[in-house]
């Protein structure tokens, strides 16, 4: 761990972090004993399991890339926005067009004192404690700030979170908010464990609920095409998280990619 960075006293150190862990997964600096543990316990199943990790922040590069330039949006919420890592969603949307204003969301507070301490002097960015479980929360925060105009089109990111969200949350009724309080024109770009190669999700998704984090759902095809229910899915549509517009840095046919999927749809 990294001591110039931000701990909060609160935090429970005895636990591993999905934020933490997925850093680990990354190659970052940011991960206790217990965060290891928790990786290890994935790798074990899956050895190659960091490269979802990778393909995933690969995706979402992409899609904040497609988002900004393509269908030209100015205000990003990331929700499950996770500790700062190579090419954060506003350096991504910055890179396209420095005006874009973003909020960044999370309830992990280790995540949420880091992206302050990172985002201290940028008027572009705010950080919001909200929890994904409470949609509304989010939107209503955020209606109390200045930085974006929730009546104006957003894109809303849920990249590697709501599987984050056991059944019992309801996470079929917690995107329907979502969806619901987005204006028209915006975006809702989301990336999830898939329940696809059989043997490897049920193995490796009894290692995220068993292995030490306690989350990690993965949900077949119907269900995550179900979250974009009312919505126009951009095309390729609802596909392997690598398959969705791949450049020349996306791993063709990696060994994870029937573990994930991805897609962005947009309401009319
Ligand atoms: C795997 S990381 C994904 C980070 C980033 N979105 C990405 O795709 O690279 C998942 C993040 O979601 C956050 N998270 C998990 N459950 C959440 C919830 N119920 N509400 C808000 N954030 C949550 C975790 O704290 C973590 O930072």
């Amino acid at each position: 761990m990294d001591d110039q960075m931000p701990m909060p006293a609160d935090v429970d150190l005895s636990r591993a972090s999905i934020a933490r862990v997925y850093d680990y997964l990354l190659g970052g600096k940011e991960h206790l004993d217990v965060d290891r543990r928790a990786a290890d316990a994935l790798l074990n199943v899956v050895p190659e399991a960091a490269e979802i990790a990778k393909d995933n922040r690969s995706f979402l590069r992409r899609g904040v890339e497609y988002l900004v330039g393509e269908a030209g949006i100015r205000q990003i919420v990331d929700v499950g926005s996770g500790l700062p890592s190579a090419g954060n969603v506003h350096e991504v949307a910055h890179a396209v067009d420095p005006a874009v204003r973003i909020a960044y969301v999370d309830n992990d507070p280790v995540v949420l004192a880091h992206a302050r301490a990172l985002l201290a002097t940028d008027e572009r960015t705010t950080v919001v404690t909200a929890d994904l479980r409470t949609p509304d929360s989010i939107f209503d925060q955020l209606g109390t700030h200045d930085l974006l105009d929730l009546d104006e089109p957003v894109a809303v990111l849920l990249s590697g979170v709501l599987h984050h969200l056991s059944d019992d949350d309801d996470p079929s009724a917690v995107v329907a908010t979502v969806r619901d309080r987005l204006s028209p024109g915006s975006y809702l770009l989301l990336s999830h464990f898939l329940f696809d190669d059989e043997s490897r999700a049920f193995a490796l998704e009894r290692a995220f609920l068993h292995g030490g984090l306690g989350s990690g759902r993965f949900r077949s095809w119907d269900q995550l095409r179900s979250y974009f229910d009312g919505l126009q899915l951009v095309e390729p549509g609802l596909v392997y998280a690598n398959d969705w517009r791949p450049d020349e840095h996306t791993p063709v046919d990696g060994p994870v990619h029937t573990l994930h999927a991805a897609g962005i749809g947009r309401k009319a």
